[in-house]
């Protein structure tokens, strides 16, 4: 590389310095403590984790460690190749077929990351992905404003221009209407696309109002409407039995994306939804076709998570997740913390407002003990930083009870 551009690189990165956003210098985990609740040891000293997604403490699972060693020693620690190149490992079918059961659909394909699902799926809907496809260009996309990277990443895949593409305001069900009223005669189809849990607040897309919306204006265009949601927080952890926004709102998307990443413990993501439209998205997806799938082991962890959430088991973490929560809640209260009192996800945000407070605040937890996420604008909106705090159902109720002390204490030198 010219040195001219390395400098300029360089630059680049002294700016994000400056500004305090940079995120390179990631904290080194050496390793995990064992029992009660896994501590991750950092720096040579133990730490309580308040920032994974892992809400039910599944990656360290037992039966999801042997699940994955059987798949590794069976089918070996790589797929090989692409799925249609070098055959299709039963693990992923069998996957795929527990995927597909627990969220009652026809079909499920399972994709390398939930990123690389929205890449794919989104554009497949949008516009045909070959000179020849049958699939029309004549679709709008309508977005949430505050929709994941993710999803901003699908629609720009896609390559449309502005006429193609409108937003409607952040979980108004009213918004996305007058957007689907104002462009009626102009698309054949129009596809909207929501995360499910939004993960800075914790706070959930109410679905069911959607749904009642597109279904509204489904004979309005002559392809219909298709509902996209990426419920990558909801699933595995929000619901009575982990079935997510689709289960607390009591409504179905047409696409519904999710994730082995963060509930189920393993890593991973993947989409339901019927048959044809599975099968046209093994056909069109780039991500899926063209990368590579995730490991076998992970696929045999992802069969034993989905197999212990349907059991006891899964009911019994899914209630110590729900009663962690609320002992939570109750001692912020107690103590007055700005928290959101809505939240029932393990997401629960204490906000702090001021940057430069929101992370001393981190890095005095850090310095404690603890594991938390300051978010900080353009993540949010300026002056709304806070301190992401997730609760999981491996905490004991003494880790919960230190965090709230520990942070009681720390009031009296930062102000928040
Ligand atoms: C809504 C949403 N979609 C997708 C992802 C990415 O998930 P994965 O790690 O499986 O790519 C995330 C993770 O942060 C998310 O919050």
């Amino acid at each position: 590389m010219k040195k001219q551009f390395l400098s300029t690189l360089q630059q680049e990165l002294s700016r994000l310095d400056t500004v305090g956003i940079s995120k390179r210098r990631e904290r080194v985990i050496e390793k995990f403590t064992d029992d009660p609740s896994p501590q991750a040891v950092i720096q040579k000293k133990a730490r309580r984790i308040f920032n994974s997604n892992d809400y039910l403490g599944l990656r360290f699972h037992p039966a999801l460690k042997k699940a994955e060693h059987e798949a590794s020693e069976k089918y070996g620690v790589g797929p090989g190749a692409v799925r249609f190149i070098s055959g299709s490992l039963e693990i992923y079918h069998e996957l795929e077929h527990e995927i597909a059961k627990f969220h009652n659909r026809e079909d499920a394909m399972v994709i390398s990351s939930a990123f690389a699902a929205n890449v794919a799926v989104i554009p497949c809907f949008i516009k045909g992905q070959s000179k020849d496809s049958l699939v029309s260009e004549n679709a709008l996309v309508v977005s949430d404003e505050l929709n994941h990277r993710s999803i901003i990443e699908g629609v720009r895949a896609a390559s449309i221009d502005s006429f193609h593409k409108a937003i409607f305001k952040h979980m108004d069900a009213e918004d996305l209407r007058r957007v689907l009223k104002e462009n009626e005669g102009k698309f054949t189809r129009v596809v909207v696309v929501t995360d499910g849990i939004f993960s800075m607040l914790g706070e959930y897309q109410d679905i069911k109002k959607l749904r009642a919306v597109c279904d509204a204006f489904e004979q309005k265009y002559e392809e219909g409407i298709v509902l996209i949601v990426d419920d990558a927080h909801g699933v595995g952890c929000f619901g009575k039995t982990g079935r997510g926004v689709e289960e607390v709102c009591g409504a179905r998307a047409d696409i519904l994306v999710g994730t082995l990443g963060k509930a189920f413990g393993v890593d991973g993501g993947y989409i339901v939804g019927d048959t044809i439209a599975i099968d046209y998205l093994r056909e069109a997806a780039a991500t899926y076709i063209y990368s590579n799938p995730i490991s076998p082991g992970a696929a045999g962890a992802g069969v034993a998570a989905f197999e212990l959430m349907q059991r006891a088991e899964g009911k019994k973490l899914l209630a110590q997740s729900q009663h962690n929560i609320a002992f939570f809640k109750s001692l912020m209260k107690k103590e007055k913390f700005q928290f959101s009192a809505d939240s029932h996800h393990p997401i629960q945000p204490l906000f702090v407002g001021d940057s430069i407070i929101a992370k001393s605040l981190a890095q005095a937890l850090f310095d404690e003990g603890f594991l938390v996420t300051n978010i900080n604008y353009p993540v949010v909106p300026k002056g709304r930083d806070e301190i992401r705090i997730q609760i999981s159902a491996i905490h004991t109720e003494e880790d919960i009870r230190i965090f709230v002390e520990t942070l009681k204490k720390l009031r009296k030198t930062i102000k928040f």
